[in-house]
């Protein structure tokens, strides 16, 4: 009976449900985004430019909670796999947060934006959330917004349309951004279903924080139209619905993404997409560049 119980400590069942094989880690990037980030990169187009400056004003306050949540979990995690993908997780949102803000600064600054007026109800919110949330809800939060990056991230990698016509630095970042978020998809996920957390939990999650994530965006797209006097521009908006739901329309296509999530059995796993971070990778060793670890 003893020898069982010491057995039962020394054993565990697997809590990673990556794929075999899949190994990840942060790469070192840099991006020259001065020039481009002072007009209009994607196309020429005000709103496809303020939708994507949008998202990045969101990321380093995002992420940091992201890291936050799913390492509170830390000791509780017995598979050592699981372990090496947390501390890969942590290691890549940290370098995203890194590279984000300093695409916002410079963003602000180039066009005389007003940071902090564009974080505040982001950084409210996270206020709350750490005081209100119990960790579990802030780790299901997570699981939510991983969902919503992985399936945008890509459908942006399998299409490569949404970013025809962008300035190629900047496609480059947002390419690197979603090949990072793809490896790590799953990360928060098994950490929120080993430590117990339910279906519940994660879907009530995942509808509350779409409408947040819209909610932001919009709220950040239409400062940035207005500051640049587009705000009622008719021509803008029908151009930038066109964009996000009908041509080449990535919200339209994720939508079943978005869908399979609320499923009993879902993982982020279900959709083997590893095929496109070994295209990116082909892609890198041909065209490498001298501070690439990747
Ligand atoms: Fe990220
Ligand atoms: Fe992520």
């Amino acid at each position: 009976m003893r020898h069982q119980v010491r057995m039962a400590q020394m054993t565990f069942l697997p809590q990673s449900q990556s794929p075999d094989g899949l190994e990840f880690g942060a790469r070192r990037r840099s991006f020259d985004l001065d020039g481009p980030l002072a007009s209009d990169w994607h196309g020429g187009s005000a709103y496809r430019t303020a939708w994507f400056n949008a998202m990045s004003l969101l990321f380093p306050l995002g992420e940091k909670f992201f890291i936050d949540s799913v390492c509170h979990y830390q000791d509780r995690i017995r598979d050592p796999r699981l372990l090496g993908e947390i501390a890969a997780f942590r290691a890549q949102e940290a370098t995203h947060r890194v590279q984000h803000q300093k695409y916002n600064e410079l963003l602000c600054n180039l066009r005389d934006y007003d940071l902090p007026r564009f974080e505040k109800n982001e950084r409210e919110r996270m206020a709350w959330a750490y005081r209100e949330l119990p960790p579990r809800r802030r780790l299901a939060g997570t699981v939510a917004n991983e969902h919503l990056t992985a399936i945008m991230a890509n459908d942006m990698l399998l299409h490569r349309d949404v970013l025809t016509g962008a300035d190629p630095q900047v496609a480059s970042l947002w390419e690197w951004h979603g090949i990072e978020e793809t490896e790590h998809k799953a990360v928060a996920f098994d950490v929120f279903v080993a430590v117990g957390g339910t279906v519940s939990e994660r879907r009530q999650a995942l509808l509350l924080n779409t409408l947040f994530f819209f909610k932001d965006t919009l709220r950040n797209v239409c400062i940035m139209l207005q500051k640049d006097g587009k705000l009622w521009s008719i021509r803008e908006w029908a151009s930038g619905f066109k964009f996000l739901f009908i041509k080449p329309g990535m919200l339209r296509r994720v939508f079943p993404a978005w869908l399979r999530f609320f499923r009993k059995d879902f993982h982020p796993w279900q959709v083997d997409n590893r095929e496109l971070i070994d295209q990116w990778k082909r892609q890198q060793d041909v065209t490498a560049v001298p501070n690439d670890v990747g």
